[in-house]
């Protein structure tokens, strides 16, 4: 049975999507079967982030609502044989999908699939419960700053509510030079204010944002600091 890992965060932006772009694009490096699923519903990229924006024709509100079977809206990465990707629904308000729905669709697919990863919405409310239906561990995003870091703990609390214990945080967006100024909190000062492991960190650099937008997942490129740095991240997810 696939394990399935949600990606979180209380603020938008911190780098959720690219996150799972990325964490999809190393399992797949390393053999394993993974499928990302895009649960932003209404404000999804990751069809963008993989490159694969113009493959998609159904979604997963399509495939919960019966309107097409699971096998129609996998997208296979154009890369990787091995990695595959679903599509949130571009509507906002088409959010007929239910918890059961989820954990149904879900525990289908667990049977497919070595990794699903869940690329949640930003925030701490019903969107976020939709999301983290049938998953067995959850990473919440964080920027190096106390707002963003606030929120983390926000979506932290709400995961273990819901009973899910293995709840970790990685920072991103990371500015050493500022920090070394002193201009913004350190990462030992944002670690002391979270109430969960903190597993990694990113630096801001632009070449990742670069990537991003030409729908690359940056860990392809081979023996920088950003797929060393991810690869160990990702051993201490799994
Ligand atoms: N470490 C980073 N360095 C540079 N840009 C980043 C980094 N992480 C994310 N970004 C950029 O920040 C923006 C938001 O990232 P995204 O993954 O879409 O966030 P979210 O899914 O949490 O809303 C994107 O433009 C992305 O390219
Ligand atoms: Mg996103």
């Amino acid at each position: 049975m696939g394990k399935v890992i949600l990606i979180a965060s209380g603020k938008g932006g911190t780098g959720k999507t690219l996150f799972t772009a990325n964490f999809g694009a190393m399992l797949a490096l390393e053999g394993k079967k993974v499928l990302l699923v895009d649960m932003d519903l209404g404000l999804r990229n990751l069809d963008l982030y993989l490159g694969l924006e113009n493959k998609v024709v159904y979604n997963v509100m399509d495939v919960v609502s019966g309107v097409a079977p699971i096998s129609k809206a996998l997208i296979q990465d154009k890369r990787f044989d091995s990695l595959y990707f679903i599509a949130a629904s571009p509507y906002l308000d088409d959010r007929d999908i239910t918890p059961l729905h989820m954990h149904v669709l879900l525990d289908r697919l667990k049977k497919d699939f070595d990794y699903i990863i869940v690329d949640a919405p930003a925030g701490a409310d019903e969107s976020l419960d939709l999301a983290a239906v049938n998953i067995d561990q959850a990473i919440v995003i964080t920027e190096a700053e106390y707002a963003s870091v606030r929120d983390a703990d926000v979506v932290e609390k709400r995961m273990k509510k819901k009973g899910i214990k293995d709840v970790a945080c990685v920072i991103n967006k990371v500015n050493m030079e500022l920090m070394t100024l002193g201009l913004l909190p350190t990462l030992e000062e944002i670690t002391s204010k979270l109430n969960m492991p903190v597993i990694g960190f990113m630096q801001y650099d632009d070449n990742i944002h670069i990537a991003t937008n030409k729908g690359v997942p940056i860990v392809l490129k081979d023996d920088t600091y950003i797929e060393k740095n991810f690869r160990r991240i990702l051993s201490r997810i799994i």
